[in-house]
């Protein structure tokens, strides 16, 4: 047999295979989680997809995460050692492109693991800080392009490059409905005010 033997390349080939599913299942939790406020969502039935969606992909993504940085250390090419797969820019291939992806796996896990203090912490308080999944997802991108062989890859990079246009828009949509709905509460306020006036001037008169 010629060429080289895959199998030598085992450890290599599974952390480069678990990396992309984990970009798949975290880029499906974040499009659900962008669709949850949307119209959409609205719909009976829709919703609770939406939400199962979200929160069992962002589960398995973290696990794969998890499979992707454990399957690194039997590498033999790399060699990483455990400081080189917990702290960003100890390994020495692609530092900076790796280290975001260890900075991407803490916030996500942060983040995730934080689901269920959402109580403790404050529902408000704690949707503002689930916002940063968005920072997170973007390092994982950042990662992907910058440390990944195979992001080169036709039907790896434009899948990838099809689900950050969908998040830009889908965020877009968001910010301005949630300024759209800030403008009808505040012109709503204004409205019942000055309702509000002309009743006590009516009774004074
Ligand atoms: C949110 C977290 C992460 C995601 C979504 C992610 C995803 C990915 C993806 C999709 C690739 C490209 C795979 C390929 O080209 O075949 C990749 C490559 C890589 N990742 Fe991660 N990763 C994450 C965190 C980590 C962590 C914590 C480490 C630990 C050191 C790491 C180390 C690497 C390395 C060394 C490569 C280059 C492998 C190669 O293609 O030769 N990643 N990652």
């Amino acid at each position: 047999m010629t060429g080289p033997d895959p199998l030598q390349h085992g450890w290599w080939l599974a952390s480069r295979a678990s990396g992309l599913v984990a970009l798949a299942l975290l880029s499906t939790a974040v499009l659900a989680g962008l669709m949850l406020g949307g119209k959409l969502a609205r719909r009976p039935g829709l919703a609770r997809a939406l939400r199962s969606t979200h929160e069992h992909t962002a589960v398995a993504g973290l696990v794969a995460v998890g499979v992707h940085g454990a399957t690194l250390l039997g590498d033999a090419y790399l060699r990483p050692g455990l400081p080189g797969v917990l702290v960003p820019g100890v390994i020495d291939y692609r530092p900076l492109g790796v280290g975001l992806g260890i900075v991407a796996a803490y916030l996500a896990a942060a983040l995730g693991l934080s689901f269920p203090l959402r109580r403790r912490i404050g529902r408000r308080r704690w949707l503002i800080a689930h916002r940063f999944t968005l920072v997170a997802y973007g390092m994982a991108v950042a990662h992907m392009l910058m440390a990944g062989t195979d992001a080169a890859i036709a039907w790896v990079f434009w899948p990838v490059v099809g689900s950050v246009a969908i998040v830009l828009a889908l965020t877009g949509a968001r910010v301005v409905g949630g300024h759209h709905a800030q403008a009808l509460t505040e012109a709503e306020v204004a409205a019942a005010k000055a309702a509000r006036a002309g009743k006590v001037q009516a009774k004074s008169v």
